[in-house]
C-alpha cells in the first residue's frame, strides 16, 4: 500500500474494484495542464513569502515543464494507484526533483486544488463557447442578410399564420444565441474566483498570499469563505444550465431544419457533408446532424440534473461525492463545443428554395390578418373586421381559392369600404413590408438587424 499518498495510516489495501471505483485519473487527467498551471502559481507564491527557496521553485518549474512535455508526448505513465491527476503529477515531480517536489503541497489540499483546476478548465471552455456562439451568430446574420426579402409562411401551432421573411426567421435564432452568450459571460464571472488557499476546508496557518495567486492565474478575485470555496459546484451547475439552454435552442433549430428539408416541405437543402444516406433505400438523404444535435440535447439536460442532484444533500465542506462533478461537466462542454462548431458551418451550407417557401406562403390565407387590419384602417372595430374576414376565408375555402383571387366586387360583398388598393395589402410583399418597426419582419428591418449583428460579431 506504500504507493498511496496517505498510506501510512492504513493497515490493509483496498481491493482492485474499490481502487477503480474511487479513482478519477481515468477522466481527470484532461485537467493536467491547468493542474500544473495552478501548482506553478502556488509554488511561486510559496517562494514569495519565503516558505520555499528560490532553488526549490526553480526545480519545481523545471520538473513541471518536463512533466507537461511527457504528458503532451503521451509518455507520461498514469497510474490508477495514485487515484487522480493531482497525485499522479505530484508523485512524478518528486521522482524528478526530490524534496523540492515534496514541499509543493505546503498550505494546500487536493480539495482547493481540484476546485481551482475545474475553474481554470471551465473558464477556457466558456471562452471557446463564446467564440463559437459569435461565429454561429455571424453566419446566421450573413444568411439572413441574403434572405431579407425571401418570404415563407410563419407558423403558429404548425399552421400557416402570417408571412415572414426567412431572414427574420433566422435572426430569431441569432437572438437566442445572443442571450446564451450573455448567460455564459455572466456565469464566467462566478467561475473566475480563486478557491486556492482554502486548503482542505479551514484555510491554512501559513501566511499565504492568495491575491498574488489570483493575479498569476488571471482570477478576478478570491473566494471569501474557505468552506464554501472547496465544496460548492454551483458555478458548474450554472454552466450546465447555460449549456442546456444552448442545446435547447440548437434543438429547436434542428427540428426546423429537419422539417424544412423534408420533401413534403422542401424549403431548404442541407449540404451533403451534414447528411448521410440509407444502407437499404438508395434515394435517401437524411439530416443526421440536426437529428443528432436534437438527440444530444437530452444528455446535456441530464448532466444539469445530475449535478443539481449531486450537490443537493452534501453537508459542508468537501465530500468525495464531488469527484462525480467532472464527467458530466466535461461532456456538456464537449457537446456544446462540437455542436456549435458544426452548426456554424452547417448554416453556411443551407440552400434556400425560395420558390417553395413562396408557394407555401400563398396557401393557408397568410394575409387574412392584413385584410382585417385594412378594414380597421377604414374605420371598423378590430373584432368586427376579424369576423368579416373570417367569413371571407370561409367563402374562399368553399371556392377553393385564395383571398387575393377574389374579385373586387366579391371582396366588396364582405364590406363596402374595400377598394382597389386592397390588392397591395393582400400580397405577401405588402404584408411583410408593412411590419416595419423594431423587431418586425419587414425586409428593411431585417437588413438593419442583420447588419447590426454582422458588425457586432465581426472578428
Ligand atoms: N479527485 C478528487 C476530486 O475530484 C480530488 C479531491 C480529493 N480530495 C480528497 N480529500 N479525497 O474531487
Amino acid at each position: 500500500n506504500k504507493s498511496q499518498a496517505w498510506s501510512a495510516r492504513f493497515s490493509e489495501p483496498v481491493s482492485d474494484l474499490v481502487k477503480r471505483y474511487t479513482a478519477s485519473v481515468g477522466f481527470d487527467q484532461r485537467m493536467a495542464q491547468v493542474d500544473i498551471q495552478g501548482s506553478l502559481a502556488h509554488a511561486d507564491m510559496l517562494e514569495s513569502i519565503g516558505l520555499i527557496s528560490t532553488d526549490d521553485l526553480q526545480a519545481i518549474q523545471r520538473g513541471m515543464q518536463q512533466i507537461l512535455q511527457e504528458i503532451q508526448d503521451g509518455k507520461f505513465e498514469w497510474s490508477i494507484d495514485l487515484e487522480d491527476v493531482h497525485l499522479n503529477i505530484e508523485k512524478r515531480l518528486v521522482e524528478l526533483i526530490g524534496d523540492a517536489g515534496k514541499r509543493l503541497h505546503t498550505g494546500r489540499s487536493r480539495n482547493d486544488q481540484v476546485a481551482t483546476d475545474i475553474r481554470l478548465w471551465l473558464r477556457a471552455e466558456i471562452d471557446t463557447s463564446l467564440e463559437l456562439l459569435r461565429q454561429l451568430r455571424h453566419n446566421l446574420a450573413a444568411l439572413a442578410l441574403k434572405h431579407a426579402e425571401t418570404i415563407l409562411p410563419g407558423f403558429t401551432h404548425l399552421q400557416v399564420a402570417q408571412p415572414v421573411t426567412f431572414g427574420h426567421h433566422l435572426l430569431a435564432y441569432a437572438e437566442m444565441f445572443a442571450r446564451d452568450a450573455e448567460r455564459l459571460q455572466d456565469c464566467r464571472k462566478r467561475v473566475n474566483r480563486l478557491p486556492l488557499g482554502a486548503a482542505a476546508l479551514a484555510g491554512t496557518s501559513y501566511p499565504i498570499d492568495r491575491e498574488r495567486v489570483a493575479r498569476t492565474l488571471g482570477f478576478d478575485s478570491v473566494c471569501r469563505n474557505s468552506l464554501d470555496a472547496v465544496s460548492d459546484r454551483d458555478f458548474a451547475i450554472e454552466f450546465c444550465a447555460a449549456a442546456a439552454l444552448i442545446m435547447m435552442h440548437v434543438s429547436r433549430l434542428s427540428e426546423e431544419l429537419i422539417i424544412w428539408m423534408s420533401p413534403r416541405v422542401g424549403f431548404i437543402q442541407l449540404a451533403d457533408r451534414f447528411c448521410t444516406g440509407s444502407s437499404i433505400m438508395p434515394q435517401k438523404k437524411n439530416p443526421d446532424v440536426p437529428e443528432l444535435a436534437r438527440g444530444k440535447t437530452g444528455r446535456v439536460n441530464g448532466h444539469l440534473v445530475a449535478l443539481l442532484t449531486l450537490m443537493k444533500a452534501q453537508p459542508l465542506a468537501y465530500n468525495k461525492d464531488n469527484q462525480e462533478d467532472k464527467e458530466g461537466l466535461y461532456d456538456a462542454a464537449d457537446t456544446i463545443r462540437d455542436t456549435l462548431t458544426i452548426f456554424a458551418d452547417m448554416v453556411n451550407g443551407i440552400t434556400v428554395k425560395a420558390d417553395a417557401m413562396r408557394a407555401a406562403a400563398m396557401q393557408g390565407f397568410a394575409t387574412a390578418t392584413d385584410l382585417a387590419d385594412y378594414l380597421v384602417k377604414k374605420g371598423l372595430p378590430f373584432r368586427d373586421a376579424h369576423e368579416t374576414v373570417a367569413l371571407a376565408v370561409r367563402t374562399c375555402e368553399e371556392q377553393n381559392c385564395d383571398l387575393a383571387d377574389l374579385t373586387l366586387e366579391q371582396l366588396q360583398s364582405f364590406h363596402a369600404s374595400i377598394e382597389n388598393d386592397i390588392f397591395d395589402v393582400l400580397t405577401l410583399e405588402g404584408s411583410v413590408a408593412a411590419r416595419n418597426h423594431i423587431g418586425g419582419t419587414a425586409p428593411e428591418r431585417v437588413r438593419e438587424e442583420a447588419n447590426r449583428i454582422l458588425w457586432e460579431t465581426q472578428n
